[in-house]
């Protein structure tokens, strides 16, 4: 496996490819990163994979000083599972001095939920990965959705900057519990890591709210945010059921709506979010990764 830590030498190697599937990540790797090298590798021929811990989308409160950095566990774990190239470049090498361009989507997708929450995030969030699909080029770039909101911004960018490149998305990737798995998952004392799989348990409350007959939001909603009252420890942020396509709230919910919740259990913030009918985001079927133009 190539290991480029220079844009120049990884352009060369991606330079001839015909078909390159390409993994985004900031390191400290699980099984759910493993899963879209394991879904790019079953699609294409040469995978490649980025391991940058992105500075721009981290506020100025967060952790990106502590972000876990096991690169040498990383790059093991990317080899076995038969990842061509990683490209892990410094951040000198992304932004270099004088670096002064960002990558701004605009309105509800941005603005909402993790955008209100991190002011700032999806600006890091497009500005990197428009630089990372400019240098790597790829026929595919495959995202989780466990970060619904980042798919639907980066599919918003690809789309309006006319980037050459689809996008697939690969469904959650969670513990036996539920738990979605996660690089902050390590920041949870065993405390606080036995409430956590209660974000996924309370999507599953509102699912199960649907496919009892109700269909109103703001019921749905007050089914998790009910469940959730029954766990001290979770400081919810917020819990809606929105559109899956911009985010915009509901009166009505419809299948695939997407339910999405955010909550600080100690001192950990963790993300969650399932589709109403457990529709796979943008998918043409069950686990199958979806691609977009
Ligand atoms: P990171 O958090 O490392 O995640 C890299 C990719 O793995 C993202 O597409 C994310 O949605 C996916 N992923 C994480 N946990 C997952 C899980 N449990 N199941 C399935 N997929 C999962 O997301 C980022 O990095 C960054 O924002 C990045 C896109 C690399 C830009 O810096």
């Amino acid at each position: 496996m190539h290991i480029f830590t220079k844009k120049s030498a990884y352009i060369a190697w991606r330079t001839g490819l015909t078909d390159h599937a390409f993994v985004p990540t900031m390191g400290a790797l699980h099984d759910g990163h493993l899963a879209l090298v394991r879904s790019a590798r079953a699609d294409h021929q040469a995978v490649s994979a980025s391991i940058f811990v992105n500075p721009k989308q981290f506020g100025p409160r967060e952790d990106l000083a502590r972000y876990p950095r096991p690169r040498e566990h990383d790059v093991q774990m990317l080899k076995d599972a038969g990842v061509a190239a990683v490209f892990a470049p410094g951040d000198g090498e992304m932004y270099p001095s004088g670096f002064s361009t960002e990558v701004h989507v605009t309105g509800p997708l941005t603005e909402r939920f993790e955008g209100a929450v991190r002011p700032g995030h999806f600006v890091g969030v497009a500005t990197v990965v428009a630089k990372l699909l400019l240098i790597a080029r790829p026929t595919v770039a495959y995202f989780g959705q466990k970060d619904a909101q980042q798919v639907l911004v980066v599919m918003r960018m690809v789309a309006d900057l006319d980037l050459a490149c689809r996008i697939a998305v690969v469904p959650t990737q969670r513990e036996p519990d539920g738990l979605a798995m996660s690089s902050r998952n390590v920041y949870l004392t065993p405390d606080d890591r036995l409430v956590a799989p209660s974000l996924f348990a309370a999507l599953n409350r509102i699912n199960h709210a649907y496919r009892d007959g109700e269909r109103r939001a703001g019921m749905l909603e007050q089914v998790g945010h009910a469940y959730l009252r029954t766990q001290p420890p979770v400081q919810l942020e917020y819990l809606n059921v929105v559109s899956p396509m911009d985010l915009a709230e509901l009166e009505v919910v419809h299948e695939g709506a997407l339910a999405v919740v955010a909550a600080r259990i100690g001192g950990t913030r963790l993300i969650d979010n399932i589709l109403i009918g457990d529709v796979v985001l943008g998918a043409r079927a069950h686990n199958e990764p979806s691609e977009h133009t």
